[in-house]
């Protein structure tokens, strides 16, 4: 199978009523981003971090996934789909998406401050200044926050360097590196680009001007046509 890989940023998830971070109503109108989701945020007062992610991931727990993410797994049938995502909901696994990889994190993930690569399952618990790791060390979100490193960024562009076909769903394209990964997408290789509203792009796309639900069902068709192939 033809290998489709897609970015997805928070507009993938807006439709199961997840903010967005940008758009008007967005989170960061609500919150001051450097105070909630940075390093240097985390350490002047951790306890107003861990609220932050703590109401994020109890939302988490009743939404559901949307037309968008089930449309993204049902594509598995015609292709070997990989998910890049910005989203730290774990939405597209519960639509049956099996190759995802979070660039900036998973909010039903935790590690110790101390301990970086020993992470913990823990669902949609909330976590409290106090609550350690095996090691002692304080639990914090397994979040990348501004100020931190992408550890998972050069995989994503090994993995979008082999695409055949590439689309973009539901990001503003403002939060590098994971906006500069179109940049590593081959040149003659086809990108799609879904969002109700206008974005900024560096190359060559065809642009879905739709929400994701109905955007992904577009971009079905037009791969299907691409690639010559017949739905089942
Ligand atoms: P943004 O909030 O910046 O952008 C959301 C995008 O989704 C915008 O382009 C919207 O037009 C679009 N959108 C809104 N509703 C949509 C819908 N129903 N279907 C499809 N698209 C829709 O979110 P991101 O680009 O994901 O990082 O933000 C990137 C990073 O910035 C996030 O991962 C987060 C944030 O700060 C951290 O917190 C580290």
């Amino acid at each position: 199978m033809q290998k489709l890989y897609v970015l997805t940023g928070a507009g993938m998830s807006a439709e199961s009523g997840i903010k967005t971070f940008r758009d008007s109503g967005g989170l960061w109108e609500e919150y001051d981003v450097m105070t909630v989701a940075s390093i240097d945020g985390w350490y002047k007062d951790p306890e107003l971090v861990l609220r932050f992610y703590n109401a994020r991931r109890r939302q988490l727990e009743t939404a559901k996934p949307n037309a968008g993410h089930f449309g993204l797994a049902e594509l598995q049938k015609y292709f070997d789909v990989y998910i890049i995502t910005q989203n730290v909901d774990n939405l597209h696994e519960c639509a049956g998406s099996k190759h995802v990889l979070h660039l900036h994190g998973e909010l039903t993930k935790v590690r110790g401050v101390d301990y970086p690569s020993t992470v913990y399952d823990i669902g949609y618990k909330d976590i409290h200044w106090g609550d350690k790791c095996e090691q002692g060390s304080q639990l914090r979100p397994h979040i990348v926050w501004f100020g931190e490193a992408v550890p998972a960024f050069s995989d994503a562009v090994e993995m979008v360097r082999d695409a055949d076909a590439f689309a973009v769903v539901g990001t503003s394209l403002n939060v590098y590196p994971a906006a500069g990964l179109i940049d590593y997408v081959p040149s003659h290789v086809p990108v799609y680009l879904i969002d109700p509203n206008e974005v900024p792009y560096s190359r060559k796309v065809e642009f879905i001007k739709e929400k994701a639900g109905v955007g992904v069902e577009v971009l079905k068709s037009r791969l299907m046509k691409q690639f010559n192939l017949t739905s089942q």
